[in-house]
């Protein structure tokens, strides 16, 4: 196992170009499954998370690989309909693939996911979806067993407790795509990485209106066609660098962004008081002045994205005053707060929410990484304090962050990988 090394202090400078989306990329591999015709997909990150996501792939027949950013999935025609708990256990994200196996192959067996840390994580609103189609779901040991003979549209609401979910509304859309007749999913999640999905799949063919709403309607179609597609630019990985940029008082230009997609973060920097400036798909953060703490809830898309909170924390953690940041979506991601209190952060957790007493500098510490986003917020630290932080148990960070310490090399950060 490898950990990351950072010697703090650097201002970091220059220009940085972003990955596809994480997010975007894994239902979108997962709705290959949807047609034995070739598919190609471009702007792919190399990702621990993509990999799973190809090896569940293979696992169920198709031929799929990733080279230079580029998937092919070559033509052919798959029938294994199991998705197996060795692989889906390892990343939530595998769950989606239930919704084109089921349209495509009449039936499926898919692996509960199970938790993880940032929560309990459950997959009732998927059930709910999918069953709204017309199918016969069992949970049997571990297992979800769905099969339909054909699948039907319906008027769905896909709303929870904490509002709409992200890979439900994909796993529900793919499902409709082959289904007969229309469906109407209302309260559908809205992020751009959805409506991405929704565009790859209009591009094999499907019928989808309303993508990127809260209502989106998909008219079935009898079969999806193969597609080629490119990926839209990872907001979080943006987002990631902004605050990089910030925390170390730099200077970066950040290549491949889509501005669209970061409001709520852009709209709470600039209330920190940062200016940005914003060019067609670069922004260039600089640090110009000392920065006012700020309140931070986390909500669905368009809100501020629950995957920037802890990024966001630690800049508080820095920043003069008093800032309480409120979690809506996973009400127990707060792993990385004993960690940042570790190198003298002054943090603390009530319930749903962190107040942050912004302190003026961090001391380095060996920090533990728990999940993807407190491990970005772990470097971010790293980065910033006083002395040499090692975060160990960075294979959380390559499940989402392409190269990212080369990235922060090529800025002048002093960050290297070592051996446990
Ligand atoms: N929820 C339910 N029932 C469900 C599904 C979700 O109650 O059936 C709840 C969740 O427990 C949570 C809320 O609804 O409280 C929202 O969860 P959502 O389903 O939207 O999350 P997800 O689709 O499993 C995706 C991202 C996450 C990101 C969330 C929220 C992927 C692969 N993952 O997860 O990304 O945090 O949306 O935006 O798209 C990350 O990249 O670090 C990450 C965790």
């Amino acid at each position: 196992m490898d950990k990351l090394v950072i010697e703090g202090g650097v201002r970091l400078k220059g220009e940085v170009t972003v990955s596809g989306a994480k997010n975007a990329v894994l239902p979108i591999l997962a709705a290959t499954l949807l047609t034995d015709e070739h598919c190609v997909i471009k702007g792919v990150p190399n990702l621990r998370d993509t990999n799973t996501m190809l090896k569940i792939l293979r696992s169920l027949g198709k031929n799929a690989e990733l080279n230079k950013g580029k998937v092919n999935i070559a033509a052919n025609k798959h029938t294994n309909h199991v998705a197996d708990y060795k692989l889906v256990s390892t990343m939530r994200a595998s769950f989606c693939v239930l919704g084109p196996l089921l349209a495509k192959l009449k039936k499926a067996k898919v692996s509960l996911p199970g938790g993880c840390v940032i929560g309990i994580r459950p997959v009732d609103l998927h059930i709910k979806g999918i069953k709204s189609l017309g199918a016969t779901i069992n949970i049997e040991s571990g297992y979800v067993l769905a099969h339909a003979a054909q699948l039907k549209g319906s008027h769905i609401y896909l709303g929870g407790v904490y509002g709409s979910s992200v890979l439900a509304t994909d796993n529900v859309m793919m499902a409709a795509t082959l289904a007969r007749g229309e469906t109407v999913i209302e309260s559908a999640a809205c992020e751009p990485e959805v409506a991405d999905l929704a565009n790859f799949l209009i591009q094999m063919g499907a019928k989808i209106k309303g993508h990127g709403t809260p209502i989106i309607e998909i008219e079935g179609v009898k079969q999806l066609h193969g597609a080629e597609h490119t990926i839209i630019p990872d907001r979080i990985e943006a987002g990631t660098l902004m605050i990089a940029a910030l925390i170390t008082k730099g200077d970066i230009l950040i290549k491949n962004v889509m501005f669209q997609h970061l409001g709520a973060l852009i709209d709470k920097l600039e209330e920190a008081g940062v200016s940005i400036s914003i060019t067609d798909s670069a922004i260039r953060v600089c640090y110009k002045r000392r920065l006012r703490s700020i309140n931070v809830t986390t909500l669905p898309y368009p809100g501020f994205p629950t995957d920037m909170q802890a990024q966001v924390m630690s800049l508080m953690a820095i920043t003069r005053g008093i800032s309480v940041i409120t979690e809506k979506i996973y009400p127990d991601r707060f792993m990385h707060v004993a960690e940042l209190n570790r190198m003298g952060a002054h943090i603390q957790r009530e319930g749903p929410h962190a107040i942050v007493e912004g302190i003026k500098q961090l001391s380095a510490a060996p920090v533990m990484a728990s999940d993807l986003r407190a491990s970005a917020c772990l470097v971010l630290a790293g980065l910033v304090a006083k002395g040499v932080t090692t975060v160990s148990r960075i294979y959380h960070l390559e499940r989402g962050y392409e190269n990212i310490e080369k990235k922060l090399q090529g800025l002048g950060a002093k960050i290297w990988r070592e051996k446990e």
